[in-house]
C-alpha cells in the first residue's frame, strides 16, 4: 500500500484533479468533501478513491476524521489542504458571516488538518503539506477580502510551519492558482471573468490538472529539499 494521502475537498475541481494525480503518483488517496453526497459517491464509484464527509472549520471534526481515516486505511503521510469556498462581495455589502466562514474553512481549515496529521508525520519522519493559496492571496483582489486575507494566512502559516516541519522530514509548502477553469471561477459573473482573463498574458484559464501536477512533484522524494515555498501556476498574471 502506498503513502496515505488526503485531499480536502478532494472530489470536485481542483482537489479532484490532485486526487486522480496522487493516486496515479501511487499514494493511498483519501479525498474529503463537506457538502455534496452524491457527487461525492460518483466521483468514489467512478475513481475507486474512498470519500469521507467531514468539515475541515470543524476542529473536533478533523481529528476524528484523520483518527478515522488512520484506522481504516493506514496513517496519513500527506495532507493537500485544498478545501476553500468564497463568499464575495464589497467591504460594505459583507457580512460579518461572509468573513467568518471564509476565515474558518479555508485559514481555520489549514490549522485543522495540520493539527490532527502533524505529530504522526513527525513521529514517522516523513511527511507533506500542501496548502492551495491564491493569487488572489498574493495581490488581492476587488470584493474578497475575506477570501484574499484568508488565501494570504494560508502563504504566512506554509512558511510558519514550514520552519518547524524541517527537523523532522516534514516539508510544507504552498500553490498559489491563478484562475482555473472550475465551478468557483465559472461563478463569477461574465463580463468581470473577461476582464480578469484579458489579464492573463498565457490567454487562457488554468487547468485543474495543471495546479496538480505541482502538488504531485511538491509530494514527491525529489521534493525533500523544497519547503516553505510557493509555487504560482497562473499563467502569468501576477508574476511574484
Ligand atoms: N477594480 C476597480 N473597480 C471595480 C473592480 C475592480 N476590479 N470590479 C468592479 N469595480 C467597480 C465597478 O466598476 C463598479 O463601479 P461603479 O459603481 O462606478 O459602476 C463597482 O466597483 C461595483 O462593482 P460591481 O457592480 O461588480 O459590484 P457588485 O457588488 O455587484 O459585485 C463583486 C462585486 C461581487 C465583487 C463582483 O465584482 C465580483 O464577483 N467580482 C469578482 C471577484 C473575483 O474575482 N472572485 C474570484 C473568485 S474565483 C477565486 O477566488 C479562485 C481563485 O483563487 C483565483
Amino acid at each position: 500500500m502506498g503513502k496515505v494521502a488526503i485531499v480536502t475537498g478532494g472530489t470536485r475541481g481542483i482537489g479532484r484533479a490532485i486526487s486522480e494525480m496522487l493516486q496515479e503518483d501511487g499514494f493511498t488517496v483519501v479525498a474529503n468533501y463537506a457538502g455534496n453526497d452524491d457527487k461525492a459517491k460518483a466521483f468514489t464509484d467512478a475513481t475507486g478513491i474512498k470519500s469521507y464527509k467531514w468539515d475541515v472549520g470543524d476542529h473536533a471534526a478533523c481529528q476524528e476524521g484523520c483518527e478515522r481515516v488512520a484506522s481504516e486505511v493506514g496513517p496519513v503521510d500527506v495532507v493537500v489542504n485544498n478545501a476553500g469556498i468564497t463568499r464575495d462581495g464589497t467591504l460594505l455589502k459583507m457580512t460579518y458571516d461572509d468573513w467568518d466562514e471564509v476565515m474558518r474553512i479555508n485559514l481555520g481549515g489549514c490549522f485543522n488538518m495540520a493539527k490532527a496529521a502533524f505529530a504522526g508525520m513527525k513521529d514517522r519522519g516523513w511527511g507533506r503539506f500542501v496548502n492551495i493559496g491564491s493569487i488572489n492571496g498574493q495581490a488581492g483582489q476587488y470584493g474578497q477580502v475575506n477570501y484574499a486575507a484568508a488565501k494570504s494566512g494560508i502563504h504566512g502559516f506554509t512558511k510558519a510551519l514550514a520552519q518547524e516541519g524541517a527537523r523532522f522530514g516534514i516539508t510544507v509548502n504552498a500553490i498559489a492558482p491563478g484562475y482555473i477553469d472550475t465551478d468557483m471561477v465559472a461563478a463569477v459573473p461574465e463580463p468581470v471573468l473577461e476582464k480578469i482573463v484579458a489579464k492573463i498574458p498565457v490567454g487562457r484559464l488554468g487547468q485543474a490538472k495543471e495546479i496538480a501536477r505541482g502538488v504531485s512533484f511538491l509530494c514527491s522524494d525529489s521534493a525533500a529539499f523544497v519547503t516553505g515555498s510557493t509555487m504560482s501556476i497562473n499563467g502569468g498574471q501576477h508574476m511574484y
